[in-house]
């Protein structure tokens, strides 16, 4: 077989905006570097709710399935925020896709490149000479998938819970997965827990420690989740891999993503053990913007990037569109997002054609 078949799920809110320029850059992929790539469409989230009655239709599974990637936009918003939680966007159509596809190494590459400092919302003392974080974030375990319940009695809201359970193979698979691609980085690893409270974070930081064991050239450290969180605001510069799980590693991704200009930039790799992948953009639907052609696409275009790197294997091209993206961002094109507020800035569509003029003009 020689064409690459890509699922493509745009979803909700700024999800179809975002992915029309990520098409843009399939195209001219396609076209420049004969790509033999194939999209197919499905529905996820609350259009497939509102089509179908079901977030995660079996047409959409199916068409994943058949595919060698999948691609996604964003799903959820406020129209379908009072369903049932298994009806919803979220718990009922992202996360049984994650998996459903045992997607349990989630990627996510905050990058302040020096020449654009200016970008973070910190002091340029601090982000000097840029930083390059790699978020390792186990994803289809931890409190996201443990037993919950709540007193279904909603006059009397009695109690709710959530349990955050870990199988050591879990934390073993995505600690030897973070090893291996520190190995080809900085070679330093974070661990990042709540050992000092949590029974799951002790046998977390304990399985971390007795993985590195086989890799004695990389150097690990542990930290507790609320002084990371500060000494990443206090000096990103320091950080080379994070490893934290499913809970943490949300809340961490978003900060790292700030610190690198703005949550519109962040894009993730979700990989099972057989490197099949889904990639999206690390944000939201964002429905306080949606539909104003104001969204930063470049979340959506870095994940195409991922895509290549990690599904593809063509590295070559995968660094193309960061350079490409990093020379837009330089000439001085800014989304709403990342402009300085008393500047001017671009649309979504505009910094799509950019982004897109500068990849064909390498070619
Ligand atoms: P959000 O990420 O959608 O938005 C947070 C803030 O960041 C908003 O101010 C938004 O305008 C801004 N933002 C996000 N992406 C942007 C972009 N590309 N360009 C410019 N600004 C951007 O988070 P939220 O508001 O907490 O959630 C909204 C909905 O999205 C919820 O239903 C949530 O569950 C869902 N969500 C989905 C995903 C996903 O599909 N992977 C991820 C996060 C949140
Ligand atoms: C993310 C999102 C999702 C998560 C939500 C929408 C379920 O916030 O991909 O970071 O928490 O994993
Ligand atoms: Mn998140």
């Amino acid at each position: 077989k020689n064409s690459f078949c890509i699922a493509v799920l745009p979803g909700d809110g700024i999800g179809p905006e975002i992915m029309r320029q990520g098409y843009k850059i399939l195209n001219i992929l396609k076209k420049k570097y004969f790509l033999n790539i194939i999209t197919k469409e499905y529905d996820i989230g609350g259009i497939a709710i509102d089509k179908y009655g079901c977030p995660l239709p079996q047409k959409t599974l199916l068409g994943c399935q058949q595919s060698d990637a999948i691609l996604l936009g964003s799903v959820g918003g406020p129209k379908w925020q009072t369903l049932p939680d298994n009806q919803q966007p979220e718990k009922g159509g992202l996360l049984p896709l994650r998996k459903h596809f045992n997607l349990f190494a989630n990627i996510r590459p905050s990058i302040l490149y020096p020449e654009l400092k200016q970008l973070s919302p910190l002091k340029t003392k601090i982000v000097d000479s840029g930083f390059d974080i790699l978020c390792i974030r186990e994803l289809t375990g931890g409190i996201y998938f443990g037993n919950s319940d709540r007193k279904t009695n909603l006059e009397l809201k009695e109690f709710a819970f959530d349990t955050e359970l870990y199988y050591a193979f879990e934390i073993e698979r995505i600690a030897k997965f973070a090893f291996n691609i520190a190995q080809q980085r900085n070679k330093k690893i974070v661990s990042i827990d709540k050992a000092n409270v949590l029974q799951s974070s002790k046998l977390w930081r304990e399985i971390v420690e007795s993985i590195s064991i086989q890799y004695p050239d990389v150097q690990l450290s542990h930290l507790y989740i609320d002084n990371a969180i500060m000494q990443i605001i206090q000096n990103p510069v320091a950080f080379d891999v994070i490893l934290c799980s499913n809970l943490f590693g949300d809340i961490i991704s978003d900060e790292c993503a700030a610190l690198s200009g703005s949550i519109g930039m962040l894009a993730s790799a979700s990989l099972n053990i057989n490197n099949f992948g889904l990639y999206e953009p690390a944000g939201g639907s964002a429905p306080d913007i949606q539909n104003k052609n104001i969204a930063n696409p470049i979340a959506q275009i870095l994940s195409i990037a991922l895509l290549l790197r990690y599904s593809m294997k063509l590295n070559v091209l995968s660094n193309l569109i960061y350079s490409c993206v990093k020379t837009a961002l330089q000439k001085g094109y800014r989304t709403f997002d990342i402009a300085d507020c008393s500047k001017d800035y671009i649309s979504t569509d505009h910094m799509g054609d950019i982004i897109a003029q500068l990849i064909s003009k390498e070619a």
